[in-house]
């Protein structure tokens, strides 16, 4: 886990511009994607907090939201609020509150995705519509739907950034990944054209494509623990990545340091895409 504030870059690098990685100081930051501890978006939660950003969680569901309310109080100046991201009203409920709570809004993390658990473990011509509705709507449509709610916050900024969380199954074949394969290629192409889209107003659109991590949504993919053996036996750093190594990427990108980067996937994943066999 991310732990106290960010080390300054130009103390060993002789940066020019004192810039700190990961100084959120004054910003406000909606995440979207906290289940619980292991989640990657609590671990940016964490690191964009001590980055000294103001946060706004939101938590899917009543189930979800002890989770969220227990891991928040750990944290200073967080707000937590409810979002389904299927809920079209939810969601412009959210934005009028942290319109009227914050005036504003600098970056937004979207760490959701879901498909039907069938779907993650059937032969992949067997998905059906619906199935492939649902996964394409709650990982991949509603980045366009929270960005669309977060930009006139974000201009009232001057601009901001938006990040999400992908996967290199948008590109190649896991045994199992499936239709979220399929939603994370719509997610990344969604990155491109909602940065060009939203580019002008200064906000800027990424994904970190993170390599394979055991959390809740991952206990979802049958043989996911054959995917993390495979980070270990032929990532170049012979290891998997843990949360606080994306969120580190993340803040890197939701900061001042990555103010001319947008419609980027970063690959954070111990360089395991570049290998072939
Ligand atoms: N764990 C991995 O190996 C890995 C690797 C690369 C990318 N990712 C991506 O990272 C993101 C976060 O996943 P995670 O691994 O931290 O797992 P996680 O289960 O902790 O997070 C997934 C989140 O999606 C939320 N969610 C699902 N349906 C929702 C809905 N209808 N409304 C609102 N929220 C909803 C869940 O509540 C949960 O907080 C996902 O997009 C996932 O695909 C994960």
């Amino acid at each position: 886990m991310s732990a106290g504030r960010i080390p300054r870059l130009g103390a060993t690098r002789g940066l020019h511009h004192g810039l700190l990685v990961g100084d959120l100081e004054g910003k406000t930051g909606l995440i979207v994607g906290v289940a619980n501890k292991r989640s990657i978006s609590w671990a940016i939660a964490q690191a964009a907090s001590a980055g000294g950003a103001s946060l706004v969680l939101t938590y899917q569901n009543d189930r979800l939201a002890e989770n969220v309310r227990e891991l928040a109080a750990t944290l200073p100046n967080v707000t937590i609020l409810p979002c389904d991201v299927a809920s079209d009203d939810q969601i412009t409920a959210l934005f009028a509150t942290i319109e009227g709570q914050f005036g504003g809004l600098d970056f937004l993390v979207h760490g959701v995705a879901f498909a039907e658990r069938e779907d993650l473990a059937t032969p992949f011509s067997q998905t059906s519509r619906e199935g492939f509705r649902v996964a394409l709507d709650i990982s991949a449509y509603s980045l366009i739907a929270l960005a669309r709610g977060a930009a006139p916050l974000m201009e009232k900024r001057g601009g901001g950034s938006v990040l999400t969380l992908s996967y290199l199954g948008s590109q190649r074949v896991f045994t199992n990944y499936n239709v979220m394969g399929v939603a994370k290629a719509a997610l990344e192409a969604s990155v491109r054209y909602l940065a060009s889209d939203l580019g002008p107003k200064g906000i800027r659109v990424n994904a970190i494509s993170a390599g394979a991590i055991k959390t809740l949504a991952a206990y979802g993919i049958s043989g996911f623990s054959g995917i993390l053996q495979a980070y270990r036996d032929k990532a170049p750093l012979r290891r998997a990545v843990d949360t606080s190594e994306v969120a580190d990427a993340a803040v890197f990108l939701l900061g001042p340091t990555g103010r001319a980067i947008t419609a980027e996937v970063l690959m954070v994943d111990a360089g395991f895409h570049a290998m072939g066999v």
